[in-house]
This record gives structure tokens, C-alpha cells and sequence, in this order.
């Protein structure tokens, strides 16, 4: 940058030369005064020997102007044109002019605030990054507005959750870009009050209604002055599911309870109300609460096992298992249930087939489902164990030619406590539990377990074991 340099050196250039040709001038004046009747050439000659001087004059002044402006004028262009690039951002520019002690000085100082203004706009940057990559990153939905409640940070999250495209929300306000009502009622509150919030809210979302829990709180900057507010959305859905399962769940605990001990009660207090005097009706009633404590027994039973498997202390003995053993113990122990409804189990499966498994686990399992197929059958049908090997697994089916299940009704059969016809399953003895167990046990094999029913034709329950499972 030759800014100053070039405008000292034409200025002096002009003044010097005007101030020459008024000297020539004035100097011209004189050359009359040598006499009337002075050769014409002679002044001719003056002329000649005032200009030649008054150029050398210029030319000389000219020379020593410039080495002047050089020394001194130069560097102050070089450290303003580095000055302005740092006043431009451009922090990366340095002095390079150590001439003078002066220069020296200047140049040590205007780099000392360009590498300080280096690292700390590294510094920043660095910064920028991390609280993006934080914000970016974060679980849950992050919004921020400014004073005048105009959006400036929106993350990940909210983008995804809220499928709204960040840049396009930004200037808008909290009014503007369709939050549900009551968390704007709370935002505005926020404005208003300055103080922290927290609520929970819901949004319905193409995928479903998204619970959320809000915590809403103003931004105070470090000098203690008022910066707008922030808005963290986190998604509790799954949790608020959990806790509606957990209630159903104590619900029909307490019911299935409160069934069996309220007819023991019941029965007991009209023995001692003098029932007790009539042989008859007192065994009547006795086998009545049998019944019932056998039920109540069952029941505590199959939650004492369920919540032993759910809560993980429920751990297998793999060892080498033989299917087709286990198979024909489970029809022995269902053997009585199945004569008594004149009904036939018939059984395809090969001679020996031998996995790795929970041998008394694998019994309850198909106990399990052998007393639901004759438990949901009419008399004299059929009921069909198959068992065969499919690539690495095998696979146990049970087939029968009962009732069937609605298909509305499937994906829900494996829940606890789900009955599709209470009233039926109950009379049966059921706890409603059967089912939910099976599917543990075949899990932790590794396993699955499907289900295919059609209503008035019958159902089929597949469990698929690996055969490759390690010990
Ligand atoms: N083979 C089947 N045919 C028709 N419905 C069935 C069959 N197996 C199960 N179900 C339905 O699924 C429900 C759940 O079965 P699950 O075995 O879990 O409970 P349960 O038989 O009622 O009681 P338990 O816990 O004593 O077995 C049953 O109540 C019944 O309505
Ligand atoms: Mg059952």
C-alpha cells in the first residue's frame, strides 16, 4: 500500500514546482536591469542557464523528497494496510518493517495484537465447534429464543422430532412456528416471569403422540443481563408407556388377587355362619376354597417366576437336551387333562434330536402350550406335536383344532395377564400368565416363539430353538 507515500510525493511535487516558476518569475525580473541594449541572444542564454537551474533544482528536491517519504512515510502505509486486514478479520497478516528502532517497536507491537487476535479467534472458533457439537448432540430438543422472543439456536433433535427445518425457524417467533398451545402459554410465562419452568406436554406427530417433558428457564448473561430463554423438549414416551404397563400391570395383579381371596372369605364366613352344620354343603364349600387357594398358589407361583426371569436373576442350565424326551414327558404330565376331554395327541418328529437347552424349562414351556391347546378345544379334536429341524434351529410346534384367536388379538396374546375371553380362561383355572412365561423361556434360549390362529379352525404356537447354541 503506497497510500500516504504517493499523495506527500505528488503534493510536494505540485507546491515544488509552483513555488520554482515563481522564483523563475521573479528572477526573470531582474534581467533588464543589465542593461538597455543587452544582446538578445545574451538574455537568451540567462533564460536558458534559469530554467536548466531551476529543473536541476526541481529534479534534486525531487530525489531527496522521495528518499525522505521512503524512510519515514513508507512504513506508516505498510503497518495502516496491515491494520486494516486485521480490522477485516484477516488475523493470519503480519508487520515486516524493522528499519528504525521506531518501526522496530511498531512492528513488534502490531504483531504481538495479531497473534493475540489469532488465538483468540481460534479460540472462539474451537469454541463455536464444541458448543455445536454439544447442542448437536445433546438427546433431547434444544430451542433458544432472544430477548425479543425470536428463535436463535434450534438443534438436531427438535429438527427431527418436530420434522421442521432449523434455518427456516430462525428470526421467526415462539408464536410462529407451531409449538403445541400450552408450551407457548408456558414460553410466554417464562418471558414474563424470568423464572425456571418444568411441565409435561404431548405433540401428535405423524408417527404418534410424542410425550415430552419441558424444562423451559431464562438466559443470563455474565455481566447478570437478560439474554432471551432456553427450551429443552426431552422425549419420555417410552417411559410414560412403561409406567401405563406398570399400572395395568398392578391393576390386574390386585384383580386376579382379590377374585380367589374374596370367594375364600366369602365361603368361609357362611361355614362359620353355621354351614358348617350341613356335611354336605361344608365339603361342598371346603372343595370350593380348595379350589380357590390352588388358584391363589398358582398364581403367586407364575409372578414369583415371571419376576424372577424379568428381573434377570433367571438363568438357564444349558445341557444336552433330548427333544423328543422332553416332548413325551409334557404330554405325560398334560395325559389326564387330554382323557378326560377325549382328545388325541398325535406326534411327527424324528427319532433323537438333541440341543442344548433348559431341560425342566423346556417341559414347562410345552406344558404350557399343550394346556392352552386343550384348555381352548372342543372334545374329541386333535391336537398335533411336530418337531423338526429347519437349517439351525428347531423347531416345536403345537398345533390344535380349537377355538382360534382373532387375528386383532395376537399381538397382544404374550402380555401378562392378556386373555382373550376372560370369563372363559378363568373358569378354566388360568392365570393368564402361561404364555408371557413361555416367551421368556424361549428367549433366553435364544429362541422365538409365533403364533398363527383362525377363529373356529384352530391355532398353531411355534417355538424355534438353535440347534449350534455354545454351552
Ligand atoms: N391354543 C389356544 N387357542 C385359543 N386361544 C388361546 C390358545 N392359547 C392361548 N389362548 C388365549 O390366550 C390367552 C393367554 O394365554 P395364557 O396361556 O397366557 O393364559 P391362560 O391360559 O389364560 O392362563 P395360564 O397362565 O394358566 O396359562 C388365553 O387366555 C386364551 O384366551
Ligand atoms: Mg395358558
Amino acid at each position: 500500500m503506497k497510500y500516504y507515500y504517493t499523495k506527500i510525493l505528488t503534493v510536494s511535487a505540485v507546491i515544488l514546482s509552483i513555488l520554482l516558476i515563481v522564483l523563475g518569475i521573479i528572477l526573470g525580473q531582474f534581467f533588464h536591469l543589465f542593461g538597455k541594449n543587452v544582446d538578445a541572444t545574451i538574455q537568451q542564454t540567462y533564460w536558458v542557464y534559469l530554467l536548466f537551474t531551476l529543473v536541476l533544482v526541481f529534479v534534486v528536491m525531487m530525489f531527496v523528497m522521495t528518499k525522505i517519504l521512503q524512510q519515514y512515510v513508507q512504513p506508516f502505509d505498510h503497518f495502516t494496510g496491515v491494520v486494516h486486514q486485521l480490522a477485516r478479520g484477516n488475523y493470519l497478516v503480519r508487520a515486516h518493517n524493522e528499519d528504525s528502532k521506531i518501526n522496530h517497536q511498531l512492528t513488534n507491537s502490531i504483531n504481538q495484537v495479531a497473534q493475540k487476535l489469532q488465538g483468540n479467534s481460534a479460540l472462539r472458533a474451537m469454541e463455536q465447534e464444541r458448543l455445536n457439537t454439544l447442542v448437536s448432540s445433546i438427546g433431547s430438543s434444544l430451542l433458544m429464543f432472544g430477548r425479543q422472543g425470536a428463535v436463535n439456536l434450534v438443534n438436531r433433535v427438535f429438527e427431527e422430532t418436530f420434522q421442521r427445518n432449523g434455518e427456516e425457524l430462525m428470526g421467526k417467533t415462539f408464536k410462529d412456528i407451531g409449538l403445541p398451545s400450552d408450551i407457548e402459554k408456558e414460553i410466554e410465562t417464562i418471558f414474563l416471569t424470568e423464572e425456571v419452568r418444568t411441565f409435561q406436554s404431548q405433540v401428535v406427530l405423524t408417527e404418534g403422540v410424542c410425550h415430552l417433558d419441558v424444562y423451559g428457564a431464562p438466559v443470563i448473561g455474565e455481566n447478570g443481563n437478560w439474554l432471551g430463554i432456553v427450551i429443552i423438549m426431552h422425549d419420555i414416551t417410552e417411559l410414560v408407556h412403561l409406567e401405563q404397563i406398570r399400572k395395568d400391570f398392578v391393576a390386574n395383579v390386585s384383580h386376579e388377587l382379590k377374585t380367589p381371596v374374596t370367594s375364600i372369605k366369602g365361603f368361609s364366613e357362611m361355614l362359620l355362619d353355621g354351614a358348617v352344620e350341613d356335611p354336605v354343603i361344608r365339603r361342598d364349600f371346603l372343595e370350593i376354597m380348595y379350589k380357590e387357594s390352588n388358584r391363589l398358589q398358582l398364581l403367586i407361583e407364575d409372578l414369583l417366576r415371571l419376576s424372577s426371569m424379568e428381573r434377570g436373576s433367571f438363568e438357564i442350565t444349558r445341557k444336552p437336551v433330548d427333544v423328543m424326551e422332553v416332548v413325551e414327558q409334557s404330554i405325560k404330565i398334560v395325559q389326564k387333562k387330554v382323557q378326560e376331554k377325549e382328545m388325541r395327541i398325535d406326534l411327527h418328529m424324528p427319532e433323537q434330536l438333541i440341543i442344548l437347552a433348559d431341560h425342566d424349562r423346556l417341559v414347562q414351556v410345552m406344558v404350557n402350550l399343550l394346556n392352552n391347546a386343550i384348555a381352548y378345544s372342543q372334545e374329541k379334536t386333535i391336537v398335533t406335536v411336530s418337531v423338526e429341524e429347519i437349517d439351525e434351529y428347531v423347531e416345536i410346534s403345537v398345533r390344535d383344532q380349537g377355538i382360534g384367536i382373532m387375528p386383532s388379538e395376537l399381538p397382544r396374546l404374550f402380555e401378562r395377564f392378556y386373555r382373550v375371553d376372560r370369563a372363559r380362561s378363568r373358569e378354566s383355572g388360568g392365570t393368564g400368565l402361561g404364555l408371557a412365561i413361555v416367551k421368556h423361556i424361549a428367549e433366553a434360549h435364544h429362541g422365538t416363539v409365533t403364533v398363527d390362529s383362525e377363529v373356529g379352525v384352530g391355532t398353531v404356537f411355534r417355538i424355534q430353538l438353535p440347534t449350534h447354541e455354545q454351552l
